[in-house]
Protein backbone atom coordinates (compact mmCIF):
# COMPACT_ATOMS: atom_id res chain seq x y z
CA UNK A 1 0.00 0.00 0.00
CA UNK A 2 1.22 3.34 -0.93
CA UNK A 3 -0.40 6.65 -1.10
CA UNK A 4 1.22 9.89 -2.04
CA UNK A 5 0.24 13.75 -2.20
CA UNK A 6 2.24 15.64 -4.92
CA UNK A 7 0.93 19.62 -3.58
CA UNK A 8 2.10 23.10 -4.91
CA UNK A 9 4.03 24.62 -2.40
CA UNK A 10 4.02 28.24 -3.99
CA UNK A 11 0.69 30.30 -5.68
CA UNK A 12 0.20 27.42 -8.31
CA UNK A 13 2.09 26.93 -11.54
CA UNK A 14 4.82 25.33 -10.26
CA UNK A 15 5.30 22.50 -12.65
CA UNK A 16 2.85 20.13 -10.84
CA UNK A 17 1.37 18.17 -14.19
CA UNK A 18 4.81 17.82 -15.36
CA UNK A 19 5.99 16.36 -12.29
CA UNK A 20 2.66 14.00 -11.82
CA UNK A 21 3.31 13.21 -14.74
CA UNK A 22 6.88 12.09 -14.23
CA UNK A 23 5.37 9.68 -10.56
CA UNK A 24 2.59 8.01 -12.75
CA UNK A 25 5.32 6.13 -13.94
CA UNK A 26 5.01 4.31 -11.16
CA UNK A 27 1.58 4.80 -9.72
CA UNK A 28 -1.26 2.74 -10.45
CA UNK A 29 -3.98 5.52 -9.53
CA UNK A 30 -3.40 9.12 -10.15
CA UNK A 31 -6.30 11.48 -8.81
CA UNK A 32 -7.35 15.25 -8.33
CA UNK A 33 -9.12 16.59 -5.22
CA UNK A 34 -9.91 19.85 -5.11
CA UNK A 35 -10.40 22.90 -7.68
CA UNK A 36 -11.50 22.76 -11.05
CA UNK A 37 -10.31 23.81 -14.54
CA UNK A 38 -8.65 26.98 -12.75
CA UNK A 39 -5.92 24.82 -12.85
CA UNK A 40 -4.07 24.54 -16.22
CA UNK A 41 -1.16 21.36 -15.88
CA UNK A 42 1.39 21.27 -18.63
CA UNK A 43 2.65 17.93 -19.37
CA UNK A 44 5.48 17.14 -22.17
CA UNK A 45 6.32 13.90 -24.21
CA UNK A 46 8.74 14.53 -26.66
CA UNK A 47 6.79 16.69 -29.52
CA UNK A 48 3.07 16.71 -27.70
CA UNK A 49 2.05 19.20 -25.20
CA UNK A 50 -0.88 18.69 -23.41
CA UNK A 51 -2.85 21.30 -21.63
CA UNK A 52 -5.01 19.69 -18.56
CA UNK A 53 -7.20 21.29 -16.29
CA UNK A 54 -9.55 19.01 -15.18
CA UNK A 55 -8.07 15.15 -15.88
CA UNK A 56 -5.53 14.44 -13.73
CA UNK A 57 -1.95 14.59 -15.00
CA UNK A 58 -1.23 11.12 -14.77
CA UNK A 59 -3.83 9.89 -17.83
CA UNK A 60 -0.73 10.08 -20.71
CA UNK A 61 0.42 6.93 -18.38
CA UNK A 62 -1.20 4.57 -20.37
CA UNK A 63 -1.41 1.84 -17.33
CA UNK A 64 -3.07 4.21 -14.97
CA UNK A 65 -6.55 5.30 -13.98
CA UNK A 66 -7.75 8.79 -13.21
CA UNK A 67 -9.99 10.04 -10.88
CA UNK A 68 -11.67 12.87 -10.10
CA UNK A 69 -12.29 13.34 -6.91
CA UNK A 70 -15.28 14.99 -5.00
CA UNK A 71 -13.42 18.09 -3.91
CA UNK A 72 -13.54 18.92 -7.56
CA UNK A 73 -15.70 21.43 -9.17
CA UNK A 74 -16.32 20.01 -13.05
CA UNK A 75 -17.62 21.99 -16.39
CA UNK A 76 -18.88 19.90 -17.87
CA UNK A 77 -18.45 22.03 -21.23
CA UNK A 78 -14.87 22.33 -20.52
CA UNK A 79 -14.37 18.17 -19.43
CA UNK A 80 -16.10 17.56 -22.84
CA UNK A 81 -13.28 19.32 -24.14
CA UNK A 82 -10.40 17.96 -22.90
CA UNK A 83 -11.62 14.77 -23.48
CA UNK A 84 -11.88 14.96 -26.68
CA UNK A 85 -8.79 16.80 -27.35
CA UNK A 86 -7.00 13.50 -25.58
CA UNK A 87 -9.04 11.11 -27.26
CA UNK A 88 -7.29 13.15 -30.61
CA UNK A 89 -4.07 12.49 -29.28
CA UNK A 90 -4.75 8.80 -29.02
CA UNK A 91 -5.41 8.81 -25.29
CA UNK A 92 -7.52 6.89 -23.64
CA UNK A 93 -10.20 8.37 -21.64
CA UNK A 94 -12.88 5.88 -21.85
CA UNK A 95 -14.75 5.05 -18.57
CA UNK A 96 -13.13 2.21 -17.70
CA UNK A 97 -10.25 4.40 -16.96
CA UNK A 98 -11.20 7.78 -16.10
CA UNK A 99 -13.77 7.65 -13.13
CA UNK A 100 -15.32 10.89 -11.46
CA UNK A 101 -16.86 11.32 -7.76
CA UNK A 102 -20.58 11.37 -7.86
CA UNK A 103 -20.21 14.07 -4.69
CA UNK A 104 -18.33 16.17 -6.70
CA UNK A 105 -20.00 19.75 -8.02
CA UNK A 106 -20.76 20.83 -10.92
CA UNK A 107 -19.81 24.73 -12.16
CA UNK A 108 -22.76 26.08 -14.89
CA UNK A 109 -22.95 29.30 -16.92
CA UNK A 110 -24.40 30.47 -14.14
CA UNK A 111 -21.43 30.39 -11.92
CA UNK A 112 -19.51 31.67 -14.60
CA UNK A 113 -21.38 34.51 -14.84
CA UNK A 114 -21.80 35.12 -11.32
CA UNK A 115 -17.71 35.25 -11.11
CA UNK A 116 -17.13 37.80 -13.78
CA UNK A 117 -20.24 39.98 -12.09
CA UNK A 118 -18.65 40.10 -8.66
CA UNK A 119 -15.32 41.00 -10.11
CA UNK A 120 -16.80 43.48 -11.34
CA UNK A 121 -17.93 44.72 -9.05
CA UNK A 122 -14.84 44.31 -6.51
CA UNK A 123 -13.30 47.08 -8.70
CA UNK A 124 -9.78 47.83 -7.40
CA UNK A 125 -10.56 44.93 -4.63
CA UNK A 126 -10.69 42.31 -7.36
CA UNK A 127 -8.87 39.01 -6.75
CA UNK A 128 -7.78 37.91 -10.53
CA UNK A 129 -9.87 34.86 -10.46
CA UNK A 130 -9.27 33.21 -13.51
CA UNK A 131 -13.19 33.99 -13.74
CA UNK A 132 -14.23 29.76 -14.36
CA UNK A 133 -16.59 30.20 -11.69
CA UNK A 134 -14.79 28.78 -9.49
CA UNK A 135 -15.64 30.04 -6.14
CA UNK A 136 -19.32 30.29 -6.92
CA UNK A 137 -19.52 27.03 -7.31
CA UNK A 138 -18.09 26.18 -4.05
CA UNK A 139 -20.74 29.17 -2.82
CA UNK A 140 -23.50 26.90 -3.79
CA UNK A 141 -21.75 23.70 -2.57
CA UNK A 142 -21.45 25.31 1.10
CA UNK A 143 -24.93 26.60 0.86
CA UNK A 144 -26.44 23.37 -0.06
CA UNK A 145 -27.69 24.49 -3.04
CA UNK A 146 -24.75 22.74 -5.71
CA UNK A 147 -25.52 20.47 -8.30
CA UNK A 148 -23.84 17.06 -8.33
CA UNK A 149 -22.33 14.84 -10.41
CA UNK A 150 -24.39 12.05 -8.94
CA UNK A 151 -28.11 13.78 -10.31
CA UNK A 152 -26.40 13.31 -14.12
CA UNK A 153 -28.08 9.51 -13.59
CA UNK A 154 -31.09 10.69 -14.19
CA UNK A 155 -30.73 13.16 -16.93
CA UNK A 156 -34.62 14.52 -16.87
CA UNK A 157 -34.34 15.50 -13.23
CA UNK A 158 -31.27 16.67 -13.63
CA UNK A 159 -33.20 19.27 -16.21
CA UNK A 160 -35.34 20.57 -14.16
CA UNK A 161 -32.47 20.91 -11.05
CA UNK A 162 -30.24 22.77 -13.79
CA UNK A 163 -33.33 25.01 -15.01
CA UNK A 164 -34.27 25.87 -11.30
CA UNK A 165 -30.57 26.49 -10.27
CA UNK A 166 -30.19 29.05 -13.18
CA UNK A 167 -33.60 30.76 -12.60
CA UNK A 168 -32.14 31.31 -9.17
CA UNK A 169 -28.74 32.41 -10.02
CA UNK A 170 -30.54 35.09 -12.93
CA UNK A 171 -32.18 37.03 -9.63
CA UNK A 172 -29.06 37.90 -8.63
CA UNK A 173 -27.74 38.98 -11.51
CA UNK A 174 -30.56 40.98 -12.47
CA UNK A 175 -31.18 42.16 -8.61
CA UNK A 176 -27.37 42.27 -7.61
CA UNK A 177 -25.02 42.67 -10.73
CA UNK A 178 -28.14 44.60 -13.13
CA UNK A 179 -27.10 42.03 -15.76
CA UNK A 180 -29.17 40.36 -18.61
CA UNK A 181 -30.77 36.95 -17.12
CA UNK A 182 -29.36 33.46 -18.92
CA UNK A 183 -31.40 31.19 -21.18
CA UNK A 184 -32.46 28.78 -18.45
CA UNK A 185 -34.40 26.24 -20.47
CA UNK A 186 -31.64 25.75 -22.80
CA UNK A 187 -29.18 25.70 -20.41
CA UNK A 188 -30.67 22.55 -19.02
CA UNK A 189 -31.16 21.21 -22.14
CA UNK A 190 -27.54 21.13 -22.61
CA UNK A 191 -26.93 19.90 -19.23
CA UNK A 192 -29.34 17.30 -20.06
CA UNK A 193 -27.21 16.37 -23.05
CA UNK A 194 -24.40 16.39 -20.80
CA UNK A 195 -25.63 13.72 -18.22
CA UNK A 196 -26.50 11.76 -21.01
CA UNK A 197 -23.01 11.95 -22.12
CA UNK A 198 -21.20 11.67 -19.01
CA UNK A 199 -23.03 9.61 -16.45
CA UNK A 200 -21.17 6.51 -17.27
CA UNK A 201 -18.18 7.80 -15.68
CA UNK A 202 -20.13 8.48 -12.31
CA UNK A 203 -18.14 6.47 -9.57
CA UNK A 204 -17.77 5.81 -6.10
CA UNK A 205 -13.81 7.46 -6.20
CA UNK A 206 -13.28 7.11 -2.26
CA UNK A 207 -14.33 3.54 -2.32
CA UNK A 208 -12.20 2.63 -5.57
CA UNK A 209 -9.51 4.40 -3.55
CA UNK A 210 -9.67 2.39 -0.53
CA UNK A 211 -10.22 -0.78 -2.14
CA UNK A 212 -7.14 0.32 -4.08
CA UNK A 213 -4.87 0.65 -1.00
CA UNK A 214 -6.19 -2.27 0.52
CA UNK A 215 -4.69 -4.51 -2.10
CA UNK A 216 -1.37 -2.73 -2.31
CA UNK A 217 -1.79 -0.41 -5.29
CA UNK A 218 -0.07 2.76 -5.70
CA UNK A 219 -2.12 5.70 -5.38
CA UNK A 220 -0.93 9.45 -6.75
CA UNK A 221 -2.90 12.41 -5.28
CA UNK A 222 -2.56 15.70 -7.66
CA UNK A 223 -3.20 19.01 -6.11
CA UNK A 224 -4.16 21.85 -8.24
CA UNK A 225 -3.01 25.57 -7.48
CA UNK A 226 -0.81 25.71 -4.59
CA UNK A 227 -0.24 25.76 -0.45
CA UNK A 228 -0.74 30.06 -0.57
CA UNK A 229 -4.28 29.89 -2.67
CA UNK A 230 -5.63 27.73 0.43
CA UNK A 231 -8.86 29.32 1.44
CA UNK A 232 -7.60 29.33 5.11
CA UNK A 233 -3.92 28.73 4.76
CA UNK A 234 -3.41 31.27 2.19
CA UNK A 235 -2.74 34.45 1.08
CA UNK A 236 -6.26 35.59 2.18
CA UNK A 237 -8.38 37.05 0.50
CA UNK A 238 -6.29 36.66 -2.60
CA UNK A 239 -6.75 32.58 -2.89
CA UNK A 240 -9.09 30.16 -4.32
CA UNK A 241 -12.11 28.69 -2.83
CA UNK A 242 -10.45 25.44 -1.71
CA UNK A 243 -7.88 23.45 0.07
CA UNK A 244 -5.41 22.98 -2.01
CA UNK A 245 -3.25 21.86 0.58
CA UNK A 246 -2.30 18.25 1.38
CA UNK A 247 -4.75 17.04 4.19
CA UNK A 248 -7.50 18.22 1.14
CA UNK A 249 -6.39 15.06 -0.42
CA UNK A 250 -8.00 13.25 1.99
CA UNK A 251 -11.14 15.05 2.47
CA UNK A 252 -10.93 15.91 -1.51
CA UNK A 253 -10.83 11.69 -2.12
CA UNK A 254 -12.89 10.77 0.78
CA UNK A 255 -10.07 8.74 2.15
CA UNK A 256 -9.51 8.38 5.84
CA UNK A 257 -6.40 9.32 8.14
CA UNK A 258 -3.17 7.03 8.61
CA UNK A 259 -2.79 6.20 5.03
CA UNK A 260 -0.39 8.84 3.88
CA UNK A 261 3.29 7.91 3.03
CA UNK A 262 4.56 10.78 1.67
CA UNK A 263 3.98 14.75 0.88
CA UNK A 264 5.66 15.71 -1.99
CA UNK A 265 6.33 19.75 -2.84
CA UNK A 266 6.50 21.14 -5.66
CA UNK A 267 8.67 24.58 -5.94
CA UNK A 268 9.78 27.13 -8.61
CA UNK A 269 13.16 27.71 -8.47
CA UNK A 270 12.08 31.36 -8.35
CA UNK A 271 8.46 32.40 -7.88
CA UNK A 272 5.48 33.18 -9.58
CA UNK A 273 1.84 34.52 -9.07
CA UNK A 274 -1.00 35.10 -11.39
CA UNK A 275 -3.64 37.64 -10.34
CA UNK A 276 -3.66 40.23 -7.09
CA UNK A 277 -2.09 39.72 -3.75
CA UNK A 278 0.67 40.24 -1.78
CA UNK A 279 4.38 38.91 -3.27
CA UNK A 280 7.39 40.33 -0.85
CA UNK A 281 9.74 38.89 -2.86
CA UNK A 282 8.23 40.45 -6.52
CA UNK A 283 10.59 41.75 -9.03
CA UNK A 284 10.10 43.80 -12.10
CA UNK A 285 11.60 45.78 -14.98
CA UNK A 286 14.73 43.08 -16.61
CA UNK A 287 14.90 41.29 -14.27
CA UNK A 288 11.03 40.40 -14.24
CA UNK A 289 11.09 40.02 -17.87
CA UNK A 290 13.92 37.71 -17.34
CA UNK A 291 12.37 35.25 -15.04
CA UNK A 292 9.13 34.84 -17.26
CA UNK A 293 10.38 34.81 -20.77
CA UNK A 294 9.20 36.97 -23.48
CA UNK A 295 6.10 33.95 -24.44
CA UNK A 296 8.45 32.65 -27.08
CA UNK A 297 8.68 29.07 -25.29
CA UNK A 298 5.28 27.44 -24.19
CA UNK A 299 7.18 27.26 -20.81
CA UNK A 300 7.47 30.69 -20.17
CA UNK A 301 5.29 32.47 -17.76
CA UNK A 302 1.94 33.41 -18.93
CA UNK A 303 -0.84 31.56 -17.70
CA UNK A 304 -1.80 28.19 -18.78
CA UNK A 305 -5.57 28.63 -18.13
CA UNK A 306 -5.70 32.57 -19.03
CA UNK A 307 -2.68 33.55 -20.79
CA UNK A 308 -2.12 36.35 -18.71
CA UNK A 309 2.03 37.52 -17.79
CA UNK A 310 2.50 35.92 -14.51
CA UNK A 311 4.05 38.12 -11.64
CA UNK A 312 8.18 36.98 -10.81
CA UNK A 313 9.98 37.05 -8.01
CA UNK A 314 12.90 35.64 -6.29
CA UNK A 315 12.19 32.27 -4.03
CA UNK A 316 11.00 33.16 -1.05
CA UNK A 317 11.95 30.22 2.01
CA UNK A 318 9.99 31.99 4.60
CA UNK A 319 7.03 31.22 2.62
CA UNK A 320 8.77 27.40 1.39
CA UNK A 321 9.13 26.78 5.54
CA UNK A 322 5.14 27.86 6.05
CA UNK A 323 4.52 25.65 2.58
CA UNK A 324 6.36 22.77 4.66
CA UNK A 325 4.60 22.95 8.38
CA UNK A 326 1.47 23.39 6.53
CA UNK A 327 1.19 20.26 4.15
CA UNK A 328 3.47 18.30 6.25
CA UNK A 329 6.00 18.20 3.82
CA UNK A 330 8.56 14.74 3.39
CA UNK A 331 10.63 16.53 0.22
CA UNK A 332 10.85 18.86 -2.47
CA UNK A 333 10.81 18.28 -6.07
CA UNK A 334 12.36 21.87 -7.53
CA UNK A 335 11.21 22.90 -11.37
CA UNK A 336 12.89 24.99 -13.62
CA UNK A 337 15.98 25.69 -12.38
CA UNK A 338 16.97 25.67 -15.97
CA UNK A 339 15.71 29.71 -16.07
CA UNK A 340 17.81 31.04 -13.73
CA UNK A 341 20.78 30.10 -16.22
CA UNK A 342 23.10 32.95 -17.36
CA UNK A 343 22.03 35.56 -14.69
CA UNK A 344 24.92 36.47 -13.16
CA UNK A 345 23.40 36.65 -9.37
CA UNK A 346 20.78 35.20 -7.62
CA UNK A 347 18.63 35.83 -4.15
CA UNK A 348 16.99 33.68 -1.92
CA UNK A 349 14.67 35.52 0.82
CA UNK A 350 15.86 33.81 4.10
CA UNK A 351 14.11 35.96 6.29
CA UNK A 352 11.99 38.82 6.63
CA UNK A 353 12.65 42.14 8.67
CA UNK A 354 9.74 44.07 10.17
CA UNK A 355 10.83 47.92 12.14
CA UNK A 356 14.37 46.61 11.90
CA UNK A 357 13.74 42.73 13.44
CA UNK A 358 14.34 39.79 11.77
CA UNK A 359 11.25 37.42 11.37
CA UNK A 360 11.98 34.09 10.37
CA UNK A 361 8.43 32.31 10.23
CA UNK A 362 5.14 33.67 10.16
CA UNK A 363 3.31 34.91 13.31
CA UNK A 364 -0.19 35.13 11.81
CA UNK A 365 -0.09 33.10 8.61
CA UNK A 366 0.35 34.98 5.27
CA UNK A 367 -2.83 36.39 4.82
CA UNK A 368 -0.98 40.48 5.45
CA UNK A 369 2.43 40.28 4.29
CA UNK A 370 2.67 44.00 3.84
CA UNK A 371 4.73 44.85 7.43
CA UNK A 372 7.38 43.08 5.77
CA UNK A 373 10.55 43.69 3.56
CA UNK A 374 12.49 40.39 1.86
CA UNK A 375 16.03 39.78 3.65
CA UNK A 376 18.00 38.04 0.88
CA UNK A 377 20.69 35.86 0.85
CA UNK A 378 22.76 36.37 -2.61
CA UNK A 379 24.59 33.64 -4.49
CA UNK A 380 26.22 33.24 -7.91
CA UNK A 381 24.90 32.60 -10.73
CA UNK A 382 26.31 29.95 -14.14
CA UNK A 383 26.75 30.39 -17.57
CA UNK A 384 26.04 26.85 -18.58
CA UNK A 385 22.56 25.98 -20.85
CA UNK A 386 21.73 23.16 -17.88
CA UNK A 387 19.12 22.06 -20.02
CA UNK A 388 20.74 18.70 -21.07
CA UNK A 389 22.11 17.47 -17.98
CA UNK A 390 20.55 14.69 -16.34
CA UNK A 391 23.26 13.98 -13.39
CA UNK A 392 23.63 15.77 -10.14
CA UNK A 393 27.62 15.20 -10.33
CA UNK A 394 27.52 17.25 -14.19
CA UNK A 395 25.76 20.48 -12.73
CA UNK A 396 27.64 23.70 -12.79
CA UNK A 397 29.16 24.11 -8.78
CA UNK A 398 26.74 27.21 -8.39
CA UNK A 399 23.83 25.65 -9.54
CA UNK A 400 24.47 22.57 -6.45
CA UNK A 401 25.28 25.06 -3.89
CA UNK A 402 22.02 26.97 -5.07
CA UNK A 403 20.31 23.83 -4.70
CA UNK A 404 21.70 22.74 -1.47
CA UNK A 405 21.04 26.57 0.04
CA UNK A 406 17.54 25.44 -0.83
CA UNK A 407 17.76 22.53 1.20
CA UNK A 408 19.08 24.39 3.98
CA UNK A 409 16.86 27.11 4.06
CA UNK A 410 13.61 24.97 3.82
CA UNK A 411 14.82 21.91 5.96
CA UNK A 412 13.87 19.23 3.02
CA UNK A 413 15.68 17.21 0.88
CA UNK A 414 15.52 18.16 -3.13
CA UNK A 415 14.86 14.66 -4.70
CA UNK A 416 13.94 15.70 -8.08
CA UNK A 417 15.74 19.02 -9.97
CA UNK A 418 13.58 19.69 -13.01
CA UNK A 419 15.84 21.31 -15.74
CA UNK A 420 13.22 21.42 -18.75
CA UNK A 421 9.78 21.12 -19.23
CA UNK A 422 10.07 17.39 -20.89
CA UNK A 423 9.52 14.12 -19.01
CA UNK A 424 12.94 12.88 -19.46
CA UNK A 425 14.31 16.77 -18.26
CA UNK A 426 15.26 15.39 -14.67
CA UNK A 427 17.92 14.86 -12.19
CA UNK A 428 17.44 12.33 -9.71
CA UNK A 429 19.54 12.54 -6.28
P1 LIG B 1 1.23 23.41 -12.87
O1 LIG B 1 -0.03 24.20 -12.87
O2 LIG B 1 1.87 23.36 -11.51
O3 LIG B 1 1.08 22.03 -13.45
O4 LIG B 1 2.26 24.21 -13.81
P2 LIG B 1 1.94 24.83 -15.26
O5 LIG B 1 1.88 23.73 -16.24
O6 LIG B 1 0.80 25.77 -15.20
O7 LIG B 1 3.22 25.75 -15.47
C1 LIG B 1 4.51 25.23 -15.47
C2 LIG B 1 5.15 25.54 -16.84
O8 LIG B 1 6.54 25.29 -16.76
C3 LIG B 1 4.65 24.63 -17.95
O9 LIG B 1 4.70 25.31 -19.17
C4 LIG B 1 5.67 23.49 -17.95
O10 LIG B 1 5.78 22.88 -19.22
C5 LIG B 1 6.92 24.23 -17.63
N1 LIG B 1 7.93 23.49 -16.88
C6 LIG B 1 7.77 22.60 -15.86
N2 LIG B 1 8.97 22.23 -15.37
C7 LIG B 1 9.89 22.91 -16.09
C8 LIG B 1 11.32 23.00 -16.04
O11 LIG B 1 11.99 22.38 -15.23
N3 LIG B 1 11.92 23.86 -16.94
C9 LIG B 1 11.23 24.59 -17.85
N4 LIG B 1 11.88 25.38 -18.68
N5 LIG B 1 9.88 24.51 -17.92
C10 LIG B 1 9.25 23.71 -17.05
P1 LIG C 1 -2.65 25.42 -11.16
O1 LIG C 1 -3.30 24.15 -10.72
C1 LIG C 1 -2.07 29.69 -10.54
C2 LIG C 1 -5.40 31.91 -8.77
C3 LIG C 1 -6.05 32.93 -9.68
C4 LIG C 1 -6.48 33.96 -8.65
C5 LIG C 1 -6.92 33.10 -7.48
C6 LIG C 1 -8.42 32.86 -7.41
O2 LIG C 1 -2.46 25.53 -12.62
O3 LIG C 1 -1.42 25.68 -10.37
P2 LIG C 1 -10.06 31.31 -8.81
O4 LIG C 1 -10.39 31.31 -10.28
O5 LIG C 1 -9.51 30.02 -8.33
O6 LIG C 1 -11.18 31.80 -7.98
O7 LIG C 1 -8.90 32.42 -8.67
O8 LIG C 1 -6.24 31.86 -7.63
N1 LIG C 1 -5.33 30.53 -9.33
C7 LIG C 1 -4.22 30.00 -9.83
N2 LIG C 1 -3.00 30.52 -10.03
N3 LIG C 1 -2.30 28.40 -10.83
C8 LIG C 1 -3.51 27.85 -10.62
O9 LIG C 1 -3.75 26.54 -10.80
C9 LIG C 1 -4.55 28.66 -10.13
N4 LIG C 1 -5.85 28.45 -9.83
C10 LIG C 1 -6.31 29.60 -9.33
O10 LIG C 1 -5.11 33.45 -10.60
O11 LIG C 1 -5.37 34.72 -8.24
MG1 LIG D 1 -0.88 25.80 -13.91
Amino acid sequence: MSFSIVVGSQWGDEGKGRVVDLLAEKADIVARYYGGDNAGHTVTVGERTFKLHLIPSGVIQPHTTSLLGNGMVINPSVLREEMGALKDAGVDVSPDRVKISFAAHLITPGHRALDKAREKARGDEKIGTTQRGIGPAYTTKVIRSGLRMEGMLSPPDFRVSVEKHIKAINIQLRDLYDMEPLNASRIADQYKAYAEELSPYVADVGSICDQALQAGKHLLAEGAQGTLLDLDHGTYPFVTSSTPTAPGALVGLGIGLGSVDKVIGVAKAFQTRVGEGPFPTEVFEDIAQRLRGTGEHFWDEFGTTTGRPRRVGWLDSVLLRYASRINGLSELVLTKLDILSGLDSLRICSAYKKDGEMVRELPFGPGDLSPYEPDYVDLPGWEEDIMGVRAWKNLPEQAKDYVAKVEELSGLPVRLISVGPERDQIIRR
